[in-house]
Parts: structure tokens; C-alpha cells; sequence
């Protein structure tokens, strides 16, 4: 079960296109990190070394021996399923006593940390943001996805520079994705993840702390107060969990972009955030925090069309104008390759959910991430009653006995205020 398996019998065949397949295959992960079973394997030797390789997988084994030790012991609790049922709970009391405590004060910005792969979609995304008063960006750390994580930190940099917010705290994370090949796409991004777009050096600088390190620190200084919007790939945010599950009852609420439960955009079943690192969704999706899922069902309902495009390009200012130019590339691949209608704003969308939550519905669900699907890998697997059939084995075969409940553990966005959201966009960036 634990041998490395080569390319043909690989859940994933793309890793023999591009080099050789990493030794630990994703069929081990879901063994070691499957939170809320209980899975044997996981005890095993062999399983932890697989979680070690993870961390070694996602670039963080030249950092401290600390965040390799900690990888495996809290992977051991995610995958007993104890953090989930530990935290859970203390999480919902504590939100009911905030939030009568807090009912009648005036609103303060929102401190978040946005968990990014700058990516055309994420820099309109981090524009809204920091041009938002409702929202008090204290960090933007970088995770690889749409570009490379090397390229992602020189976008993120750059990003806040054009804004001049070099106090926004910007910090590196991960290499790749925790147990499988990174996949990169500059098709929909342009060759430098900014629809070729070419920004001035930055004169911000890197804050040196490694991501995952960073939020979770940022956690504990601010308890209870930061909202993480994640619109990249999980990876960073499942190290952060693995390295202290503490933080979830100390985060507000996580935004997620990604998903989605009527199929996806990188093949019929998975949305591209999930599909760049289905174990580290799985560890995210369960970790007992309130999470809100902005997945394709609702972001491509956000069409940023030729009209917004020309409402948009009679103002102007850096940031505007780098706006318009970006749009402009977003529009002209939409041409190319999509369905028509505009280009879905799907990253922006996460942060005006962050914005203002009214924007969207939603609706509580169960929610599974596939791991080993043939076909559906990434796949957020949603149960739309919170119920399974209970079946019991009489001889020869099982019979149905009776119906059990399984507890949502996300806010999946089902509708979306489109008009009203792009409205917003447009009017944060206008004469920027
Ligand atoms: C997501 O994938 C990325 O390409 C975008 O930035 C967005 O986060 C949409 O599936
Ligand atoms: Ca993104």
C-alpha cells in the first residue's frame, strides 16, 4: 500500500509527462491526512515518513526541524479526526459570545491575510482589497499555483508597490503543492501570471518569515479577529493547520475561492484551486473553522464584460489603468477559449464576500474533497441534505436501515449579487 507506484498505475498521469513522478504518490495522502476517520495506515511508519515527505514536497524541509515534527504529530491528530472534535464545538461558543458582545459596535475594518498565487484574477483581487476600508490587509502570503512561487512573490511585491502599501506584510510559502507535481498556468494568466503585463521593480520588500509561519503567528496576535482569504491552492494554509492546529478557534472566519459543487473548469469534476492540492483542501475543509466556499458556481455567474471594461477605462491612475489592462487580457482569452458573456471574476469575488458577505447566499453543507478519484480527483464532493444511508450488512448483502446526519462544515455560496459585485469592483479601482 505504502510502495511508490510508477506512472502507469499513477493516480496521476501528467507526472510522466513533465520528469519523473515524486516517490510518494497521492494515493498514500488521503491515508495520512483523511480528517475524521481513523485511519490505521496513518499509525504506520511508513505513513508519517509520507507526511514528512509532504512537507519535504512543499519546500519547506530546509526550513527547522520543528515544521517536520510537527507535520507528522498533527497529522496523526487531523487524521483521528481529534482536532475536528475538539475544536469544533468551543469554536461556535465562542463566535455567540463575540458576537453579543460586539452587537452594537461600530464596525471596524475586517483584518484579513490573503493567501495568494498572483495570477491575473488574484492581483484585481488584492487591488479590491487594498482599496477597500472595510478590510485591513495585514498580510498578502504567497502560495504557488497559477505561477511558480518564485514568480508569485515577485507579483505580490510588486502588487503593493503600485499601491504603495509596502506595509503590507508579503512573505513566501510553499514550493509546490504537498504531494503532487505543481501545475502552473500561465495560459490563462500570461507568461508572467500578470496578463503580460510588466510593472515597475518593487520597492517593497519581503518580509522574510515563511508563510505558513507568518499566519500563524499573525493568528495569535490578533486573536479571533482575522479572517483568511485564501484564493490559491490550500497548500500554505494546511501547513499552517499542521504546524498548530491551535489557530482555529482563534481565526474569525476562512473565505475560501475555490471549488465547487456543479462541476469544474480544469476538467469536468475539479475547480483549479482544489485540483492544485486535494489534500491540502481536505485538511482545511475539516479543520472545525467557519468556512465560506466561493467556488465556480457563483463566480462564473461574475461576468466582467466590454460595458465594465468601458466603464472602467474612463478613469484613471496607476492602479486603475493596470486594472483596465489586465481586464483587457482577461477579455481578450475569454474570446479565445471561453463561453462567452465576460470573463468571471472569481478571486475578486472571494474578497467582496470578505467586503460585504450580503453579496452572496449560501448554504451549510458537508463538503469532501476527492483524493482518488479516477476522473474526479480535487473534486469538492458536497451532500446538499447532510445525510448518508445507513447500511448494515444482513448475509449476503446490505440493507438500508435507516438514515444518519452528517454535519455541514461549509457555507457553500449557492446564489451571488453579480451586477452588485462588479458594481463594487469597479468603483474600488476607478481613479486609482
Ligand atoms: C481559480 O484558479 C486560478 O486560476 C484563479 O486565480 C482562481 O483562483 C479559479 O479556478
Ligand atoms: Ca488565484
Amino acid at each position: 500500500m505504502l510502495t511508490p507506484r510508477g506512472p502507469k498505475d499513477s493516480l496521476l498521469p501528467f507526472c510522466g509527462l513533465g520528469g519523473p513522478c515524486p516517490e510518494v504518490i497521492p494515493i498514500i495522502t488521503p491515508q495520512s491526512v483523511n480528517c475524521g476517520s481513523a485511519e490505521v495506515p496513518l499509525r504506520s511508519r511508513g505513513a508519517r515518513k509520507g507526511v514528512r515527505k509532504a512537507a519535504a514536497l512543499a519546500g519547506i524541509s530546509a526550513r527547522n526541524a520543528s515544521w517536520r515534527s510537527a507535520m507528522s504529530v498533527a497529522c496523526v491528530a487531523l487524521g483521528l479526526g481529534f482536532i475536528t472534535l475538539a475544536v469544533a464545538p468551543l469554536t461556535h461558543a465562542n463566535e455567540n459570545a463575540r458576537a453579543l458582545a460586539t452587537a452594537n459596535a461600530p464596525a471596524a475594518p475586517k483584518k484579513v491575510i490573503i493567501d495568494t498565487d498572483p495570477g491575473t484574477d488574484d492581483a484585481l483581487a488584492i487591488l479590491l482589497a487594498l482599496n477597500s476600508p472595510e478590510l485591513d490587509v495585514r498580510a498578502l502570503t504567497v502560495v504557488p499555483g497559477n505561477v511558480t512561487a518564485q514568480q508569485g512573490l515577485e507579483n505580490a511585491l510588486k502588487l503593493v508597490s503600485l499601491t504603495n502599501r509596502c506595509d503590507v506584510h508579503v512573505a513566501g510559502g510553499a514550493q509546490h503543492p504537498l504531494f503532487q507535481k505543481l501545475i502552473t498556468a500561465e495560459l490563462w494568466h500570461g507568461a508572467n501570471g500578470l496578463a503580460n503585463v510588466e510593472l515597475p521593480p518593487s520597492k517593497c520588500k519581503a518580509d522574510p518569515r515563511f508563510g505558513p509561519d507568518l499566519i500563524i503567528q499573525m493568528i495569535h496576535e490578533s486573536p479571533h479577529e482575522i479572517t483568511l482569504v485564501p484564493v490559491g491552492p490550500l497548500t500554505n494554509i494546511a501547513l499552517a493547520l499542521l504546524k498548530d492546529p491551535s489557530i482555529v478557534p482563534l481565526v474569525k472566519e476562512v473565505v475560501i475561492m475555490g471549488g465547487s459543487i456543479s462541476g469544474g473548469n480544469v476538467n469536468a469534476a475539479a475547480e483549479a484551486n482544489i485540483y492544485n492540492d486535494p489534500e491540502a483542501a481536505q485538511i482545511v475543509f475539516h479543520a472545525g473553522w467557519r468556512l465560506t466556499m466561493v467556488g465556480l458556481d457563483v463566480g462564473d455567474k461574475t461576468l466582467y464584460d466590454q460595458a465594465h471594461l468601458d466603464q472602467l477605462s474612463k478613469t484613471h491612475g496607476p492602479e486603475n489603468d493596470f486594472a483596465v489592462k489586465v481586464l483587457t487580457f482577461l477579455l481578450g482569452q475569454e474570446a479565445k477559449y471561453g463561453a462567452g458573456g465576460g470573463s468571471p471574476m472569481y478571486d475578486p469575488l472571494a474578497v467582496g464576500t470578505a467586503i460585504d458577505p450580503s453579496i452572496v447566499s449560501t448554504q451549510p453543507m458537508h463538503v469532501d474533497v476527492e483524493s482518488r478519484g479516477e476522473f474526479t480527483r480535487g473534486e469538492t464532493v458536497a451532500n446538499r441534505r447532510n445525510a448518508v444511508e445507513r447500511n448494515v450488512l444482513h448475509g449476503d448483502r446490505y440493507v438500508i436501515e435507516g438514515i444518519d446526519h452528517v454535519d455541514p462544515n461549509v457555507q457553500v455560496c449557492t446564489g451571488v449579487n453579480a451586477e452588485k459585485f462588479l458594481q463594487l469592483l469597479n468603483s474600488r479601482l476607478a481613479g486609482k
